[in-house]
């Protein structure tokens, strides 16, 4: 068993499944919530994630297959992604995905699904496929201010991660998205992702 990532809310290790090369992704115990509160929280962010990962394989979204669920202790088996996290690859690379990206979650929104945490490491490139991991945060919701949460999250993310390509990411990522939602619902989406920033909590990126 080998620890390949220390994340603020879980620990990911490679490890070895009925022969095959696996994921273990364990929430951690968060000291600093109410113990039954925190263990509440955990149990119900990975039932989530595993559901969820499932659910959005029936409308085409990549996502790794789950092997095992432990709600003792929070904890999923899945199969291993063995590819590159987008936010790690050339600049050139991340501008041509990221219409790939916005058509992905174009297919989640427009079957009620947001993701919750959209950043470029939340995505795999294997063999020429974009995955989506990381649902834990994620919830069926039909809401566009809820898929306008995502937009902006994800707009943020390359505005402060991936700076120097900020631009041509951000306009492939919408032509894609809209490719999948349609103009309507990309029209008023992105109108409420201005509102959000126009509300002055966040900063304008652009
Ligand atoms: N199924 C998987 N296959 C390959 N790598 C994975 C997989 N799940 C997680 N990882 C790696 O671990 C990192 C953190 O996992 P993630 O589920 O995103 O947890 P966190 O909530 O800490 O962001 C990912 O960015 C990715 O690099
Ligand atoms: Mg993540």
């Amino acid at each position: 068993m080998k620890l390949i990532k220390k994340g603020a809310e879980a620990d990911i290790y490679q490890i070895t499944w009925q022969d095959f090369r696996a994921i273990l992704k364990i929430r951690k115990t968060k000291n600093y919530r109410n113990p039954s509160l925190d263990s509440k929280i955990r149990k119900q962010r990975t039932i989530k994630e595993s559901q969820i990962i499932s659910q959005v394989k029936s409308f085409g979204i990549p996502t790794p297959l789950v092997y095992f669920v432990n709600l003792e202790n929070s904890s999923i088996i899945m199969q291993e992604i063995p590819g590159k996290p987008i936010h790690d690859l050339s600049e050139s690379k991340i501008i041509h995905l990221s219409k790939i990206i916005g058509k992905l979650v174009g297919m989640l929104h427009k079957n009620g699904i947001m993701h919750g945490d959209l950043t470029t490491s939340n995505f795999i490139l294997y063999k020429n496929t974009v995955y989506v991991i990381d649902f834990g945060l994620s919830q069926n919701t039909i809401k566009p201010e809820d898929h306008a949460v995502d937009l902006r999250l994800i707009k943020e993310i390359l505005n402060s991660a991936h700076a120097k390509i900020m631009e041509s990411a951000w306009k492939n990522f919408l032509l894609g998205y809209k490719s999948i939602v349609g103009s309507a619902n990309y029209v008023k989406i992105t109108k409420l992702v201005s509102d959000i920033e126009s509300r002055g909590r966040y900063a304008q990126v652009v």
